[in-house]
């Protein structure tokens, strides 16, 4: 069996029905996730875009490069990469001698970006992996030499605390004392500012959840009716993390080749959580692993951090 089909029966056949945030991003979800980007309300992306255009000079002094090495720059979950080339372009233009990395689950995400990257930035040596980073943790590191690890865009929020400690542990073994990661988090702050980067008013990120079922249908041959299930997140500040959930509007039963899938009225499938972050929640992830927190540059509305983080 698939590990889609697997991963979709598994998480349907729990009490708690989930389904993994990670199979958002086929074609279609790559396009949705790109409007989602530059919607008005979605602002962790300006947040972060803030720091990587004008603090660059700052974010690489922090990162403490040794320019006599050659270094290996590697993004988990790379996207659009359109912050990312700013860091990059700054690196070039400074001489540093690197080589970049991305890792992505979506091969149509990685074509996008490796198109664009040619076009911006010519000079740039990369090699692009495409995986799950977390399944293929042992497989991200491809020499000895001084690391970067770019984990930006809030993708850590979409791990339990727990599940980021195990994974910044196994991705610390790739590294090297001295190693740096660069983690990109959005901050707990207020559910008015919070909630609607989930639920815009034109009905992106709906669209993007909503898809998910039209992927499972297309490659799954299973029978969701996308018209019996709503986009529903939700948002307490003081737990500080997002959930985004698809609500069942009725009694119904879903095909999903051989499986039979009941849902109740009112009953949600979670599809994405998304974990917000400050120092304390940070520190205590870190502790039981032998990575340290070592600076953090915020963005101009201090809505969202990049902490810089370095292998002990
Ligand atoms: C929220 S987007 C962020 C993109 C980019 N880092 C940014 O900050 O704009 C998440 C990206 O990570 C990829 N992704 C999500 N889960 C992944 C996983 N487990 N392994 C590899 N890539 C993953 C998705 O395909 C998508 O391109």
């Amino acid at each position: 069996m698939n590990q889609f089909r697997q991963d979709v029966i598994d998480g349907l056949s729990q009490p708690n029905k989930t389904l993994p945030s990670k199979y958002f991003y086929d074609k279609k979800g790559d396009e949705l996730f790109i409007q989602i980007m530059s919607m008005p309300e979605y602002y962790l992306t300006k947040a972060e875009m803030d720091i990587f255009a004008n603090q660059t000079a700052a974010l690489t002094a922090l990162l403490q490069i040794d320019k006599s090495q050659p270094l290996e720059i590697i993004e988990l979950g790379a996207g659009d990469g359109t912050k990312t080339a700013k860091l990059l372009a700054y690196l070039l233009e400074q001489q540093y001698d690197f080589k970049y990395y991305p890792v992505d689950i979506s091969s149509n995400a990685l074509e996008i970006l490796t198109k664009h990257y040619q076009n911006i930035l010519p000079d740039l040596k990369m090699e692009c992996m495409c995986g799950d980073y977390i399944a293929q943790v042992n497989e991200l590191s491809h020499s000895n030499n001084p690391k970067v690890v770019l984990f930006l865009g809030s993708n850590i929020g979409n791990l339990t605390d727990e599940q980021a400690t195990s994974f910044l542990n196994e991705l610390s073994k790739q590294l090297n004392a001295g190693d740096r990661i660069v983690l990109g988090v959005d901050l707990i702050k207020s559910r008015d500012i919070v909630l609607p980067a989930y639920n815009d008013a034109q009905g992106i990120t709906k669209a993007f959840n909503m898809n998910l079922l039209d992927r499972i249908n297309q490659e799954l041959g299973a029978d969701f009716d996308s018209n019996a299930f709503d986009h529903c997140p939700e948002y307490e500040a003081q737990e500080g993390i997002a959930r985004s959930y698809l609500k069942s509007l009725q009694d119904q039963a879903v095909k999903i080749g051989e499986l039979t899938v009941k849902f109740a009225a009112g009953e949600k499938i979670q599809t994405e959580c998304s974990r917000k972050y400050n120092d304390t929640v940070l520190q205590s992830i870190l502790d039981d692993t032998t990575i340290v927190l070592e600076n953090k540059i915020l963005d101009n509305r201090q809505l969202f951090a990049d902490y810089i983080l370095k292998k002990q």
